[in-house]
């Protein structure tokens, strides 16, 4: 298996995430919730970490997003944000900390940012949260912005599946992206859409586009962390390129644990005092 070296051991910003799309240099951003994965995905070369909301999903065993609070996403941003020393790291506002209140996304952002000090905030939604995106930008908070499927809009979608295939749908995104563009977001997340629709707000838009299950023609990739070694066992959508299958793995190493200490053989003689 290759390894990937960073030719730049510099600490990633929203300005060299900028350059890498001007250059044609692809994005690899993947989520972490705690520090000792976060140093472990940071030293591999990855160029951002997410502390995402999936964290209510992979860390929480909640069905959704919607339950995991602001201060839960500051715990597991700032456990993060200990082990990282060249990622850019957005921490994810949750559900209920920034939609239909622009001072509570401010307050919201500014704890996120106090407390954690990752280096920049996400939020879902387009033209819907356009006075919150445009408050948190005034107290110069980098906000990274998500279209296409949104987990915290999950009760209005219904499901998980593909969005934007429809016209109507898919013009709105676009108008979207262009518009959180305008506001100054510093990058996008497609997440689930056509390839076609997500390669052309890539091409339109100056700031990086970064997909999830949304083609390879954008600026950028992110996969949740547990889904992409195995940990997350039975998720199999087909945007997912498995590459471990530590949950495989790890089981193993358990089940023979416990055989070594039913069997008298753990510890051994070197293994004790
Ligand atoms: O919360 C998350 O992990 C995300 C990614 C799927 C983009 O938002």
């Amino acid at each position: 298996m290759s390894t990937y070296q960073p030719e730049d051991s510099r600490k990633v910003t929203t300005h060299r995430l900028l350059e890498m799309k001007g250059r044609g240099e692809k994005i690899a951003m993947l989520t972490a919730y705690d520090y000792t994965m976060a140093k472990l995905v940071d030293s591999a070369g990855m160029d951002v970490i997410l502390v995402g909301d999936s964290a209510s999903n992979v860390m929480a065993g909640n069905t959704t997003t919607l339950p995991i609070t602001l201060d839960q996403m500051i715990y597991h941003g700032k456990s993060v944000v200990k082990a990282v020393q060249r990622a850019l790291v957005v921490v994810d506002l949750p559900f209920g900390s920034y939609q239909g209140n622009p001072m509570l996304a401010l307050d919201s952002a500014i704890k996120v940012m106090k407390i954690t000090h990752a280096d920049a905030i996400k939020v879902e939604g387009g033209c819907e949260i356009q006075e919150s995106v445009e408050r948190i930008l005034s107290a110069g908070i980098p906000v990274m912005g998500h279209l296409g499927l949104t987990p915290q809009s999950i009760n209005k979608f219904g499901s998980y599946n593909v969005r934007a295939r429809e016209e109507e749908e898919a013009n709105k995104l676009v108008r979207d992206a262009h518009l959180l563009e305008e506001l100054g977001c510093f990058a996008i997340v497609l997440e689930k859409i056509p390839a076609t629709l997500a390669e052309r707000v890539a091409k339109e838009l100056t700031i990086p586009v970064i997909g999830i299950g949304a083609g390879g023609a954008v600026d950028g990739q992110v996969l949740v962390l547990h889904d992409m070694v195995g940990l997350n066992e039975g998720f199999r959508p087909r945007f997912l390129r498995l590459y471990a299958e530590l949950g495989e793995v790890m089981r193993r190493a358990f089940t023979q644990y416990i055989s070594d200490v039913k069997a008298h053989d753990f510890p051994n003689l070197d293994e004790q005092y």
